[in-house]
Order: C-alpha cells, then structure tokens, then sequence
C-alpha cells in the first residue's frame, strides 16, 4: 500500500497527528490516535469484504486514517473536525498520489463522518466510515461508559465485527 505509506510519513499528517497527541494527554474518553484509525481501517475493510462493496483497499485505509486527522483544528480553534478534516485530508490526499475521484469519494465520507443524512445507503463509502468509526469502540469494557455522551443504542455492548 505504496501511498498509504505516504501518508504515514507526510508533514502535514503527523503534525496533525502531534497535535491531537498533545491535546488528548489526559483525555479519559476515547483517543483518536493511530490505534483507533487502524482499527477503523480493518472494520471497514472487513465490512468491503464481507459485504463486496468493492472499495479499493487504499482508498478505505486512507479515508479511516484521515478521518479524525480534523480534531487538531477543533482542539485549536473550535472547527468542527469533519469539516477541517475533509479540507486536510485533500491536501494530504493529493500530495501521495489519490486521483481527483478518489480524493472527492474519501473527502466526502470524512465530512459527513459525524452525522450521516437519512438518505445514505449502507453500500456508501460515508457509510462504510460512519458504521465502522462506531464499531471501533469497546464501550463493553470502558471505564467512562456512564459518562460517556453516545446514545445507549449507539454504544458496543459486545463485539459484532
Ligand atoms: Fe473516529
């Protein structure tokens, strides 16, 4: 996966990366580190599979990568992290490689990352994103389950995938 690998060693990434590191020292809720967008990326790749989406392997590793790369600009300066994430991650994005069409499909997907509108299909790469961003989360053995903000319904009980 020649430009993923890219985007592990691109500046504006790991300055992003730093940043949030920084801010999330003695953060108690969920982290968004490498660990978190790995484990996206495999659920979403999983999900592909499963489901044969037929996503490309690098667009869905890119996208779960650069997914939450955003936080940096909200810890900052109070955006919203799927907006400044899209706008970073087409830097980024364009910078190792990824066409125009993939670019808008993963840029897309970050942006709407949040909160999908009712009308986007399970076999959407928005929604491939949405749904495995979730279930990434053990929310059966956290500590901060009670504190935590998620819905009831939205928290893992136990593991689906
Ligand atoms: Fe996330």
């Amino acid at each position: 996966m020649e430009r993923v690998e890219k985007i592990l060693s691109n500046n504006i990434y790991n300055q992003c990366m730093a940043c949030i590191e920084k801010a999330e020292e003695n953060r108690e809720f969920c982290l968004h580190d490498t660990e978190h967008s790995l484990a996206v990326a495999r659920i979403a790749y999983i999900m592909n599979l499963e489901q044969n989406l037929g996503f490309d392997k690098e667009c869905i590793y890119a996208m779960a990568l650069l997914h939450d790369i955003g936080r940096c600009r909200e810890y900052e300066d109070g955006i919203p992290h799927h907006e400044a994430g899209s706008v970073l991650a087409a830097e980024i994005l364009k910078a190792c490689g990824f066409s125009e069409e993939e670019i808008y499909d993963i840029t897309s997907a970050i942006s709407s990352h949040k909160q999908l509108s009712k009308d986007t299909s399970r076999r959407e790469l928005k929604y491939v994103l949405y749904k495995a961003d979730k279930l990434s989360r053990n929310c059966f053995e956290c500590k901060m389950y009670d504190e935590c903000y998620w819905d009831e319904e939205k928290k893992n009980q136990t593991i689906t995938i």
